[in-house]
């Protein structure tokens, strides 16, 4: 912790060198006004990224349309006087000024420091570092899990904590923006910028000032500075409930105009995270799916739920409630052939699950596996957005994990705005079937939760759910050793407050070669 405050002191303001005939992008003022990330931790090679926005919100960012040189420099020191690799890219106006690196070379299991001069300025520095070795045995390592992070719902103070906080990895689930806006009585801020309303007329300028307006929050740039981030998304970052290539509100007709919604969304998501240029968006497609290794202490796998899934079912039975979002006597729901995460990264999970030699298996998903159906005295009512509204899917996930039996495989999400801790069962409401595998959720950075009246009922009706609680927001840590994961959610009341302090809310064990979480 010392050596993480310590090094948060020389999160310094950037240098500024002007010369009097600077060009206009120069004359306003700070370059690296988006910060510097880091991502796609590897044992010899990370990514590094900035954005050159002298005026974040505007649409070109403030910066000509012309290509600008930007130097980049790794070095094994904050100081910069060790340095290991450096050198030139340009920033182009087609991918809005941003830079994305892949830095080689580097050695396993070492901290490194980064920075980016472009026009005389020079960025803050950033902090990563790389994986341990592949054949290596590590005995610790910390991941912070996170995710729905509202600008307009609370302030960032969760990614102010995991900024200072002793993890090797940021583990970021989904719902990275919002394009909605929350009603003014639970505002605590507004989006500098506001989405039209019509989801059809959503444009990449539209996509690239709102990513840049959440980065110009400090704590959220402190986060990306101190740690390197592995992401998947969710809905948020595109629009709210959106299915493949179906948008819940817009017509099924226009299919065409939705995915180029999709298109500038996943550009503009790329454009300001730190992800690899070999997985760059090509039009309204984007691969999400990938494999980290931590030694052989973990895996990640990043899954994406949104991309190729199907629409949700039963969208014009008048069962619905609340405008689709919860379902009821829904025949739909027992089709099994119905997608979560499309038939080509099923397949590919399952075999990636049933080869893997790590200790521990983190799917890494944007939202809650296990049940969270609400027993009501009408009936039983499923939330149309999540993995309780693909039963099929969620079936042939457990069976990856079932035959032939991956033992140690902890499901990572978010979403639902709640801390959850469940065990996973291979016929998930079957209480006579077996617990297979655990489950984390992170509650979300700033979005609202369900009550606490809703979330006990829910609750008593899902024994799986060992914990439950969604009046706090907050994350996660993740402590991991060979022999068990200690399990940390931290949070604080709802709306966060800038000067918020987090408790931990609870503390779960999951030991190895035993599925399921228990309470420490
Ligand atoms: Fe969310």
């Amino acid at each position: 912790m010392a050596a993480a405050l310590a090094w948060q002191q020389l999160f310094a303001p950037p240098v500024r060198a002007q010369s009097p005939d600077a060009p206009d992008w120069l004359a306003s003022g700070e370059v690296f006004t988006l910060g510097v990330a880091s991502g796609e931790v590897q044992p010899s090679s990370v990514v590094i990224w900035t954005r050159l926005a002298p005026r974040p919100l505007r649409a070109d960012g403030g910066m000509p349309a012309a290509a600008v040189p930007v130097r980049w420099t790794v070095a094994r020191d904050a100081r910069f006087e060790r340095i290991v690799a450096s050198g030139e890219v340009r920033a182009t106006p087609e991918a809005a000024h941003s830079v994305h690196v892949d830095v080689t070379g580097l050695l396993p299991g070492q901290t490194y420091h980064y920075r980016f001069e472009a026009g005389g300025q020079t960025s803050p520095v950033g902090r990563t570092r790389t994986a341990p070795a592949a054949e290596s045995q590590p005995t610790r390592m910390r991941v912070a899990l996170a995710s729905c992070q509202h600008y307009e719902a609370g302030y960032f103070t969760v990614h102010r904590e995991i900024a200072a906080a002793d993890v090797d990895l940021v583990v970021f689930v989904g719902d990275y923006i919002y394009t909605t806006e929350v009603p003014s009585y639970n505002r605590v801020r507004r989006h500098p910028h506001r989405f039209p309303d019509r989801h059809e007329r959503h444009t990449l300028a539209d996509y690239r000032i709102h990513h840049a307006s959440y980065k110009l929050d400090a704590d959220l740039r402190a986060c990306h500075a101190a740690h390197p981030w592995l992401l998947t998304w969710d809905d948020n970052e595109v629009v709210n409930d959106y299915t493949g290539d179906h948008d819940a509100d817009m017509d099924d007709d226009d299919v065409q105009a939705f995915l180029a919604v999709r298109a500038a969304a996943y550009r503009a998501y790329f454009e300001h995270l730190p992800i690899s240029p070999s997985r760059a968006p090509n039009g309204p497609r984007m691969l999400m799916q990938a494999r980290y290794d931590w030694g052989r202490l973990a895996t990640f796998w990043t899954v994406d739920t949104r991309q190729h899934r199907d629409p949700s079912p039963c969208r014009r039975l008048t069962q619905q409630l609340f405008n689709g979002k919860l379902l009821r006597d829904c025949p739909e729901l027992a089709e099994p052939a119905r997608q979560m995460l499309g038939a080509a990264q099923e397949s590919w999970l399952g075999w990636e699950l049933a080869s893997s030699m790590a200790a521990w298996k983190f799917v890494v998903q944007s939202t809650q596996v296990s049940p969270g159906t609400l027993r009501a005295p009408f009936g039983r009512v499923v939330y149309g957005d999540g993995w309780d509204a693909f039963p099929g899917a969620r079936e042939r996930l457990m069976q990856a994990i079932a035959q032939p039996r991956v033992p140690d495989v902890v499901c990572l999400g978010g979403d639902v705005h709640r801390h959850v801790a469940a065990q996973l069962r291979l016929h998930p409401e079957d209480l006579t079937s077996p617990v297979l595998a655990s489950e984390i959720v992170a509650t979300s950075v700033s979005s609202k939760g369900l009550s606490e009246v809703v979330t006990s009922w829910i609750k008593s009706g899902n024994p799986d759910m060992l914990h439950a609680r969604a009046d706090q927001r907050g994350y996660v840590v993740l402590d991991v050793t060979p022999s068990h994961i200690d399990v940390e959610f931290r949070g604080t009341p709802h709306p966060v407050r800038p000067d918020a302090r987090l408790r931990t809310q609870a503390r779960y064990r999951i030991d190895r070669g035993i599925p399921g979480p228990r309470r420490a």
